[in-house]
Parts: structure tokens; sequence; C-alpha cells
């Protein structure tokens, strides 16, 4: 275990803020982490953060960063798999392409840890981390003691679960144990993968795929719509996509008509409710390669604030949020909410 005081935060959050932590503790072991937890010396709060990709740090932390230094990955049965939160997510995904097991392939290159994954129940390509979750291993704050937590009780939701809301303080994720398949289940109607992966590789037949296929053709589609964190710091998706009643929908169809915008694209989601892309809602207000200070609207997707300077500090990416928030609330009558976490 490494403790450190008054650390600089900017290699350990991919927006590159310059702030600094009261304290940073790197733990290597479950039982390091139980130390940590009981130890009324450390500042409070304690925070973990995975790879720092989805948060954005406003000011210095006045309180214990914690990093997990396990990196893991284990094949505990054939169809499942342990790995420990300080995996990085992407790692897992090349270790089941290569072991040629099915699961994980379409989130092929998000960023951030496996810990992470559990937390914001990231998702891409028609997949989300919940579909793949079996529980949850994590560290009760209260107490020090260890429970492994079914993904029944995590209340799993798009970019959501019980560990952003009432566990948010309560438990730290130390591992995760993943479903995964040895039968072909490409998963590729969202978007052009499917097309990608014709174009790529001349085949969609189930038979004829491989995990290792489907996770090269996400990895060139994400590279080629998404900063990459050594050109811009950024923290991915910055909103999140609203979801509105279908009433609503055709309103803001009416509006985008009225304004020749075009049909404004939409998912139908299970639950009755219709899915606006904010990438489409932030292009139309005319945010794209807009700036301030040092922040700015990624050209190639809107959806992403960057760091476009190397140099933004937390007011600018913050003002630019909230000035995008504004106008797509003004002209649509759409509230979006953020993805990003504000510290
Ligand atoms: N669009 C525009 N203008 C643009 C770009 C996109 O109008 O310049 C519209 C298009 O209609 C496009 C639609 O936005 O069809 C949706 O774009 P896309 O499918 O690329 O993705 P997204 O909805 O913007 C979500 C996730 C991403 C994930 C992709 C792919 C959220 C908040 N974001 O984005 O996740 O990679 O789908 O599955 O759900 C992340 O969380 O950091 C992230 C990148």
């Amino acid at each position: 275990m490494r403790t450190s005081f008054n650390v600089d935060l900017s290699g350990m959050n991919t927006f590159r803020m310059k702030v600094k932590c009261r304290c940073l503790v790197e733990y290597d072991s479950v039982d390091e982490l139980r130390e940590v937890v009981a130890d009324p010396s450390l500042p409070r709060p304690l925070f973990p953060i995975g790879g720092g990709s989805n948060l954005l740090f406003t000011k210095d932390f006045p309180g214990t960063i914690l990093r997990c230094g396990m990196k893991k990955i284990q094949r505990l049965s054939p169809d499942r798999v342990h790995a420990d939160a300080g995996v990085v997510f992407d790692d897992l995904c090349a270790w089941c392409a290569d072991n040629n097991l099915w699961g994980p392939e379409n989130l092929s290159y998000i960023p951030g840890e496996v810990g992470a994954s559990a937390v914001q129940n990231i998702g891409a390509y028609g997949m989300e981390a919940c579909e793949l979750i079996e529980s949850v291993e994590c560290v009760d704050t209260r107490d020090a003691s260890v429970i492994t937590i079914p993904k029944s009780e995590c209340e799993y939701a798009y970019r959501d679960s019980r560990f952003k809301h009432d566990w948010k303080w309560r438990y730290i994720v130390t591992g995760v144990i993943f479903r995964v398949s040895q039968t072909p289940s490409p998963v590729l109607d969202y978007g052009h993968v499917r097309e990608a992966v014709k174009e790529r590789f001349g085949t969609d037949d189930p038979a004829e795929l491989t995990p290792a296929m489907i996770r090269e053709t996400v990895t060139s589609i994400r590279k080629t719509k998404l900063p990459e964190v050594e050109e811009f710091g950024s923290a991915g998706s910055f909103f999140r996509n609203p979801c509105v009643s279908k009433y609503f929908y055709t309103k803001v169809s009416e509006t985008a008509q009225n304004e020749s915008l075009g049909a404004v694209p939409h998912f139908d989601l299970e639950d009755g409710t219709v899915k606006i892309p904010a990438a489409w809602l932030i292009d139309k207000c005319g945010w794209k390669g807009k700036s301030h200070g040092g922040a700015a609207v990624f050209q190639k997707q809107p959806l992403v604030i960057v760091n476009q300077t190397g140099k933004a500090s937390p007011d600018d990416v913050v003002a630019l949020a909230k000035a995008i928030q504004d106008s797509v609330n003004e002209r649509f009558g759409i509230d979006l909410n953020r993805e990003v976490e504000y510290v």
C-alpha cells in the first residue's frame, strides 16, 4: 500500500484537470482496502477512482483518493470470469477476445476500469455492462466487511446503478464476476456495426465471426468518432441521451420540422419512452467546435467536451456545459443530464 499527501491529480483524470488531493492511497489487496476504510486518521471522504475517465475535478479534493492496484483476470468456470476492480476494462475485452469468449467485445476501447464499469453500467453499440455482470464484490465502508452483491440488487439502468445513489459512499467495488460465452453471440444491430463488420471481414454470419473481429471493428469505429485521450483530455460522453415521452418526442419533431432541421433521430425504448441522441440536439444548437476558454465541443462528436488547449480550467468546462444545457433547453425544452460526475 502506498500513501501520499498533496498529490497532483492531473495524470489521474482523463480531462487532465490540474487539481490536487489531500491524500492518495493505492492499495493492492482487499485486506489493505479494509485497513484503509478502518483507519480514522485518513482525511475524509474516501473517494475511489478508476481511470478517472468519467469525472470532472472542479477543485482540489479535500479527502482521500483511493486507487485499486489489483489487476488480475481469472476464469472461474467455462462461462464465468472474475476481474479485479483495477483491471483496465479494455484489457478485459482483449483477454476475452484472445480466449475466444463472447461477452464484452462491443465494449472494447471504452476508457476506465472494471470497478467503475459496475458502478456506471458502461455501454456501447447495443450492449451494457449489466448484461454481463453476475455479481459485484465490495468492501462495506461502514464496518470494513466484504460482501458479494448479486446483479439483481444493483438496480441497473441506462448508465445508472445503486452505486451512484444510496450505495455511493457505502460500498467500494473490489471485483466483478462476468458471464461470458463460448457460443457465438455477436450483437450487430446498433448503428453501423453490422455494415462495418461485413465490410471488414466479408461476412456477418455468427458462425464465421469471432469476438476478436467484433472488437477490432468496434475499436476502429470508436477511434474515428471519439478523441484519443493522448491528444485531447475528455471524459467521453459528457451528457446522457435524454429519454422523453412519445408525446414530447412529437413536439420536438414539430419544432425540428418548423425549423427545417430534418427528422429527429430516435430509439424507441421498451418502457414506452423515446431516446433522442444528445449529440443531435447539441449539433442542431450549433455547438460543434465552439469553445469557452480552454474547453471546446469536440468537432466529430458534439456529445464530448474536450480540454482543447490542455490548459482548460474546471470553470471553463463547467461554463461550457451549462451554456450547452441552457441552449438545448431553450430550443427544444429538454433538460440534458450530465453523465460526467462533478467532484
Ligand atoms: N449525431 C449528430 N451529430 C453528430 C454526431 C452524432 O446529430 O455530430 C447523432 C446522429 O443521429 C447519431 C446519433 O447522434 O446517429 C448517435 O450517435 P452515436 O450512436 O455515435 O452515439 P451516442 O448516442 O452519441 C452513445 C454513448 C457512447 C457510445 C455510443 C455508441 C451515451 C451518453 N453515449 O453515444 O458512450 O460509445 O453510444 O454506442 O449513451 C461514453 O459513455 O463515454 C460514450 C462514448
